[in-house]
C-alpha cells in the first residue's frame, strides 16, 4: 500500500501535537501511526486512543520515518535510539537538542534552509522552539539587508518545559488566589511560575548565560550560515500555558525601513504580520481615535488561522542604532516550535520522492 510507515516516539505535549499537525496536514500513512514512550500502555492522543509500545529495536522495523519527540539526553529518546531506528531503514527527525549542533546532522526549518537537507544525514534536527519562530521572522530580512547584530528577549510559555510544567502552573493558580503558600517542585522550576517570571530556562553555564540562551545563539547561527553572527539573548519563563513570545531588536548592515520590512514580512513565507492601526471591532473609539496599533499575543496562536504562522508585529526603527528594528514574534512552540517544523519536514522528504508517497 502506497503511504509512509511512520512512528512517533514520546507522547508529551510535542508527541500530541505532531499526531494533529499529521491528521490536519493529510500526511499520507500507508499503516497506523506507531507510537512509543518508556512504557506501553494506552494513551489518547489529539483525541484519538493509540496503544503506546515501550520503545525497542524490533519497534522500529519496517518504519520509513520515525519522529522523536521524547527527552533529551544521555537517556534520551533519539540518542538511545535514533542510530536503531537508521539502521532499520528509518529517517530521524529529532526535536530534541542532542544533536543540533552536530556538523553532520542538517538543523532545519523548511521556510528558511531546506537546502540543508542533502540526504547524506538520514538523522535531521529540528531546532528549540524560540530559534524557529525568530529565524522565520529574521530569515527573509536577512536576505535583502544582512543582519548585523541580534538583541532578543523570550517571553516562553511553561508547555515549552513539557506536561508537568502545563500541570504546575494550573495547580498553582488557585494556591495562589486563595493567599496560601504556592507549591512547587523544583526539579521542573526553581519557585513558583504562578503569576511570575522567571529568567532561568535550563541549567546555567560558566558565562552566565543559561543552556537555553546559548542553544538560540548557536542554533540561529548554523541555521543563516552565519558562525559570526552576533546575537544575545535572554530567556524568560512566564506564567502563559502555549504560545512563546519574543522582543527581537534587530540591526542590519544595510538600511532598512519599518515600512520595507513590514512588506517583506507580509509576502514571507510562514509570517503573518499584525501590526499597523487596529482592527478590534471592540477597541474603544477614543483609543482608536489615539491611534492605538494591532499586535499578536500568544492567545493569537491558538486560533485555527494562526496555528502554525509566526506572528509578527511592532515593527518599527529604533532610533537609538542605525539600520535597526525592533520587532515582537510570536508563534506556538508546540506546533510551529516543535510538530509542524517536523511534520513539514518530512512533507519535504515525500515532495523529493525520499519518503514513499
Ligand atoms: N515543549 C516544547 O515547546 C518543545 C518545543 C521544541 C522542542 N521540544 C523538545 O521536544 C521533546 C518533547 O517535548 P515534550 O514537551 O513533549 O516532553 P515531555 O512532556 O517530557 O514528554 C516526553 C515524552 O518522551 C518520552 N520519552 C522520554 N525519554 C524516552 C526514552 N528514552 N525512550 C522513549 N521515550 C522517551 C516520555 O515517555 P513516558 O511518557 O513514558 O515518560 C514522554 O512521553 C523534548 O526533547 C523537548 O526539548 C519541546
Amino acid at each position: 500500500m502506497a503511504g509512509v510507515r511512520a512512528g512517533l516516539v514520546g507522547v508529551g505535549p510535542v508527541g500530541d501535537a505532531i499526531v494533529s499537525v499529521l491528521k490536519e496536514h493529510h500526511f499520507p500513512l500507508s499503516e497506523p501511526l506507531r507510537v512509543m514512550a518508556t512504557s506501553c500502555r494506552s494513551e489518547v492522543l489529539c483525541g484519538e486512543e493509540f496503544l503506546v509500545q515501550e520503545t525497542c529495536e524490533r519497534a522500529f522495523q519496517g518504519l520509513d520515518v520515525v519522529f522523536f519527540a521524547g527527552r533529551e539526553g544521555a537517556k534520551g529518546a533519539s540518542v538511545q535510539w535514533a542510530e536503531c531506528a537508521m539502521a532499520a531503514g528509518a529517517w530521524c527527525i529529532d526535536n530534541g537538542s542532542d544533536f543540533r549542533l552536530d556538523p553532520k546532522v542538517p538543523l532545519v526549518v523548511p521556510e528558511v534552509n531546506l537546502d540543508a537537507v542533502t540526504g547524506e544525514s538520514k538523522l535531521i534536527a529540528s531546532p528549540n522552539c524560540s530559534t524557529i519562530q525568530m529565524v522565520v521572522a529574521l530569515a527573509p530580512l536577512h536576505r535583502v539587508a544582512c543582519v548585523k547584530r541580534v538583541v532578543v528577549s523570550t517571553y516562553q510559555a511553561v508547555s515549552g518545559w513539557g506536561k508537568a510544567a502545563m500541570d504546575e502552573l494550573l495547580a498553582q493558580l488557585p494556591q495562589y488566589l486563595a493567599g496560601g503558600p504556592v507549591e512547587f517542585d523544583p526539579s521542573i522550576f526553581t519557585r513558583p511560575i504562578a503569576l511570575d517570571c522567571l529568567p532561568h530556562i535550563d541549567r546555567f553555564t560558566e558565562s552566565g548565560y543559561t543552556k537555553e540562551e546559548l542553544k538560540m545563539v548557536n542554533e540561529t547561527r548554523k541555521i543563516l550560515s552565519e558562525p559570526d553572527l552576533q546575537i544575545t539573548t535572554t530567556a524568560v519563563r512566564v506564567p502563559v500555558m502555549v504560545g512563546h513570545a519574543e522582543s527581537v531588536n534587530v540591526q542590519f548592515e544595510r538600511p532598512l525601513s519599518a515600512e520595507e520590512a513590514r512588506a517583506i514580512l507580509a509576502e514571507a513565507p510562514g509570517v503573518v504580520v499584525i501590526d499597523g492601526p487596529t482592527q478590534d471591532p471592540n477597541a474603544l473609539e477614543i483609543r482608536k481615535a489615539e491611534g492605538e496599533l494591532q499586535y499578536p499575543t500568544p492567545a493569537d496562536v491558538l486560533r485555527p488561522e494562526y496555528r502554525d504562522a509566526t506572528l509578527v508585529g511592532r515593527i518599527r526603527e529604533d532610533s537609538t542604532a542605525p539600520n535597526t528594528l525592533n520587532l515582537w514574534v510570536v508563534a506556538d512552540n508546540l506546533r510551529k516550535g516543535a510538530a509542524t517544523n517536523v511534520v513539514q519536514i518530512a512533507e519535504e522528504l515525500i515532495a523529493r520522492g525520499l519518503l514513499p508517497a
